[in-house]
């Protein structure tokens, strides 16, 4: 893990080291000032010499710059480094993601991926700033300022070895009770996340549904939950301060009255006396420093081993290594297909596929709702693996192609498709690009949409809001749909991308593809046998398995499920499902 995050500083590793060094420039400087202070009193005030005033006082201010040169340099080096380090981590991540096949993306929460992009990136970015500055300027401190005490007089900083003892023992038992509550707090981020989330991705069925009240009390719930975590852990740490407090006035007090009598004895000058005070609250503060460093080193382990978890993920679709780069034809086979999400899982997804598709035909796809209609077509595009058996495009392994080439030419429109925010022209030239507007205006009439985006004031620039969020279901299908033919491809596969289009536009539709990408093998799945009844063959799914595969007269005569949801729907009584309810059994 820890390996995994270093070799994401990179560019920020000379930073990563100059801030230590600086910071160990600054205790040594500090530490001379201490020692130059106790010497002016002794050596200048005292005698009344004011030449060692001045050379003293001067080399004191000579450490002072240094001291403040240095800590500036250590602290502009380390928000160097660290905000580098998190810029980074998240790079690294969100580049990662990019490179999830379906499966990864599965095995995550949306909410879960965007707490490690955002919340856990921030907790290690401040313990990485925290460790850099601190790791080398406390104990560093610390051991300086023992040092010189010990230099000073040994009796009197044996004081400070066993202030050390004590105080370390009990911050010890802070930062144990405290860090197990930090950590639960940082792990119910993704409840709140979650809450987040999905609250306002669906808002709109929130207000539908009326559960605005639902959802505030779910939402209070998550955050209260972290509250009360937080203060738990909160109530502890406030020890720190008074009971790192109580010891340097307990330490002043001691030393004081044991330097006291050593003075008065003669065995110890005023100014090293005032030296030692000096260092008490060095070493004493280094102990407190060294002990936040380890709250949030612990509290932010957590959130490193989440963020590890992302940018280790291995993507389980690669790029094969000599790929094929070009796609000869739209034929299509799928040979003893298996296919299952989760290898634990009992019974596959899809069971032994065998069927073959020739370039240019054009074939509907109907079942049930769950029948493994959508998990049929992932397969042809690659984006899941098959568990067992194999599945051929233009006559080659898809995993012998070039992923990239591959997704172009098998052209999907998912079930659950997205617009992003931008111009409707932007949202097409996904599909291809250096897209002119005239061929996005030309693939816009096959799919239905010139009719509509003609009609707003701005066309083809209207401006389209996150998620297609100000268009009809119906019209961003159609926008989809005008985007996946862009990239001309040799395969399209319609996943029930028609639902909230009316018939007859639909039929406009369909007629379009037929006559205008003859070459391209069209895959389209619906639930209406309106939608597929003129394709050249229809598959009917039922329970992940191929019920049937063949002309629409064909199935009316030899399927009977087919029949039954034909005569049913002809007949106006009830859909695929209603019908079809034994196919789902
Ligand atoms: N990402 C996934 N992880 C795990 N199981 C899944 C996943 N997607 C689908 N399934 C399961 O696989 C089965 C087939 O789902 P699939 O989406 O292929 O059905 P479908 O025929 O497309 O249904 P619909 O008509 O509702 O779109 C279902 O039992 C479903 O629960
Ligand atoms: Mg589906």
């Amino acid at each position: 893990m820890i390996k995994t995050l270093l070799s994401q500083v990179k560019e920020y590793k000379r930073a990563s080291i100059l801030t230590p060094f600086f910071m160990l420039l600054e205790v040594l400087a500090e530490t001379l000032i201490v020692l130059l202070m106790g010497y002016i009193v002794d050596y200048g005030v005292k005698k009344g010499d004011i030449n060692k005033i001045l050379l003293l006082g001067g080399l004191m201010i000579l450490a002072a710059g240094v001291s403040l040169w240095t800590g500036c340099l250590g602290a502009s080096y380390g928000a160097k480094a660290a905000m580098g380090f998190g810029k980074n981590l998240r790079k690294g991540m969100f580049i990662n993601i990019q490179n999830y096949s379906f499966a990864n993306i599965d095995k995550y929460s949306t909410s879960g991926l965007i707490t490690r992009l955002t919340t856990d990136v921030t907790n290690v970015q401040n313990a990485y700033m925290m460790i850099l500055r601190m790791c080398m300027r406390a104990p560093a401190s610390l051991v300086c300022a023992m040092g010189a005490s010990f230099f000073i007089n040994v009796k009197l900083a044996s004081v400070y070895l066993i202030a050390v003892f004590i105080l370390s023992s009990i911050l010890a038992f802070i930062i144990y009770k405290a860090t197990g509550y930090f950590r639960d707090a940082f792990l119910k981020y993704d409840d709140l996340n979650a809450s987040v989330e999905e609250n306002v991705s669906g808002i709109r069925v929130v207000k539908a549904y009326v559960r605005e009240d639902f959802e505030i009390s779910k939402f209070k719930k998550a955050s209260v939950n972290i509250y009360n975590r937080l203060i738990k852990a909160e109530n502890i740490v406030i020890f720190n301060s008074p009971v790192m407090m109580f010891t340097v006035y307990a330490c002043i007090l001691l030393i004081s009255w044991l330097g006291a009598h050593i003075v008065v004895s003669g065995d110890l000058k005023t100014g090293a006396l005032m030296s030692l005070l000096a260092y008490c609250m060095n070493i004493l503060m280094s102990l407190m420093m060294l002990s936040f460093v380890f709250v949030m080193v612990s509290m932010s382990a957590a959130s490193a081993k989440r963020i590890a978890e992302v940018i280790n993920e291995k993507s389980t679709i690669k790029n094969p290594k000599e790929p094929v780069f070009v796609v000869k034809n739209g034929d299509i086979e799928f040979k003893e297909v298996f296919f299952k999400y989760n290898d634990k899982a009992e019974k596959p997804v899809l069971t032994d596929i065998n069927i073959k598709i020739r370039s240019g035909e054009t074939i509907g796809v109907i079942g049930g709702t769950g029948s493994s209609k959508t998990s049929f077509i992932n397969l042809i595009s690659r984006l899941y693996d098959t568990c067992e058996g194999e599945v051929f495009v233009g006559g080659k392994n898809v995993k012998d192609y070039d992923l990239k080439v591959l997704r172009d030419n098998v052209s999907v429109v998912l079930q659950k498709n997205v617009l992003f925010k931008g111009a409707i022209l932007d949202n097409l030239r996904w599909g291809k690009k250096d897209a002119t507007l005239e061929e996005c205006m030309e693939v816009c009439k096959i799919a239905c949409a010139d009719e509509f985006i003609e009609k707003f004031p701005k066309k083809y620039e209207t401006v389209i809001e996150q998620g297609g969020a100000n268009v009809s279901g119906g019209q961003r299908q159609r926008l989809c749909i005008a985007r996946a033919l862009l990239k001309d491809p040799k395969i399209l596969i319609l996943d029930d991308s028609t639902s909230a289009v009316d018939t007859a536009t639909d039929a406009n539709i369909r007629k379009a593809l037929r006559d205008k990408i003859k070459k391209t093998t069209k895959i389209i799945i619906a639930q209406r046998i309106s939608s597929v009844m003129d394709a050249d063959k229809i598959i009917v799914f039922k329970d992940g398995e191929i019920n049937g595969f063949d002309t629409h007269e064909n199935l009316l005569k030899n399927n009977e499920i087919y029949r039954e949801v034909y005569e049913a729907q002809m007949s106006g009584a009830g859909d695929f499902d209603g019908i079809g309810g034994a196919l789902n059994a």
